[in-house]
């Protein structure tokens, strides 16, 4: 005999799916019962036909389609659907000194090991002008500094595209691997970055179209610090005053990381960071937070 003879039944069919989770794991089977019992319920409320339903499943195969090795089109769906940040926010907890943490977003690639200074800047966008000096110190929360700690940081252009999005680019430009000095400072050369749209020519684009938001992102550059005895700080500087900081459509932008690019036109700053001429002056402290 079936499982569900009537509508009325439906409940049966959820429960016998639930009974049939009996994996090794028991977060496993917390995890694949949530989600079953979830996804039961969207059916149940939703009610969409067969046709919506395939419609979705379509969905997700293009999807797939999308990825590469440079391009993940599921990451993209989950920031765009807050789903990263809300997955962020939840696993990042921390003292309120910490440096809070965002979403990782879909470009991060291994980065060129750099000397403080560098200057990661290295295609047309320096000729171009926006030159930008980003320093700092690396600490824990109770401020006391992290030597040796490694920063990997990653940004777009001035124009807003990715070495991974744009040929005209070398694999590796506007990226870099850190290492602060033994009093956890760090600096290094770069370009200011612009806002930029998310890629849209993918299914995330087609979500984003359906919901009617556009596709901007606030003007950032990315970092990732680690340092041994401390979790990792995956996180983002965005440039004040950007017009995208309260609609980013990665849902990414938290209080404490909206960060000044101050003009500096001091001719003694220039000589000193070895700079073309007058620049962004960024200066962020991240605080770290203890493993376990
Ligand atoms: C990014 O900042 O690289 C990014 C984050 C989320 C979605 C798309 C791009
Ligand atoms: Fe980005």
């Amino acid at each position: 005999m079936s499982d569900i003879e009537a509508p009325g039944d439906t409940e049966r069919l959820t429960e016998a799916v639930l009974g049939q989770v009996q994996g090794d794991s028991a977060r496993v089977n917390q995890l694949l019962s949530a989600l079953i019992r979830h996804l039961h319920a969207f059916v149940r409320e939703t009610r969409p036909t067969p046709q919506e339903w395939r419609y979705g499943l379509d969905f997700l195969v293009r999807t797939g389609d999308f990825c590469t090795p440079e391009r993940h089109e599921f990451i993209l769906l989950s920031d765009l659907a807050g789903l990263s940040a809300l997955v962020d926010a939840l696993s990042n907890t921390g003292p309120d000194s910490m440096t809070p943490t965002t979403v990782e977003g879909p470009f991060h690639t291994p980065a060129p090991p750099r000397e403080l200074g560098a200057i990661i800047a290295t295609g047309a966008e320096w000729d171009r002008g926006d030159w930008t000096v980003l320093h700092g110190q690396v600490r824990d929360c109770d401020g006391v500094p992290v030597p040796g700690a490694q920063i990997d940081v990653w940004q777009s252009d001035d124009h807003g595209f990715y070495d991974v999005q744009d040929d005209a680019q070398d694999t590796g430009n506007l990226r870099g691997l850190l290492t602060a000095d033994a009093d956890g400072r760090y600096w290094v050369r770069t370009v200011k970055p612009s806002s930029y749209p998310v890629p849209v020519d993918g299914t995330g684009g087609e979500l984003l179209r359906a919901m009617n938001r556009h596709p901007m992102r606030p003007a950032h550059i990315h970092a990732q610090v680690t340092a041994p005895g401390f979790r990792p700080t995956t996180t983002h500087l965005f440039v004040a005053g950007d017009q995208y900081l309260g609609s980013d459509a990665a849902w990414g932008v938290r209080d404490g990381l909206v960060v000044e690019f101050t003009r500096n036109p001091e001719g003694a700053d220039i000589k000193r960071f070895d700079v073309p001429g007058p620049f962004f002056d960024v200066n962020f402290d991240f605080f770290l937070v203890p493993e376990g």
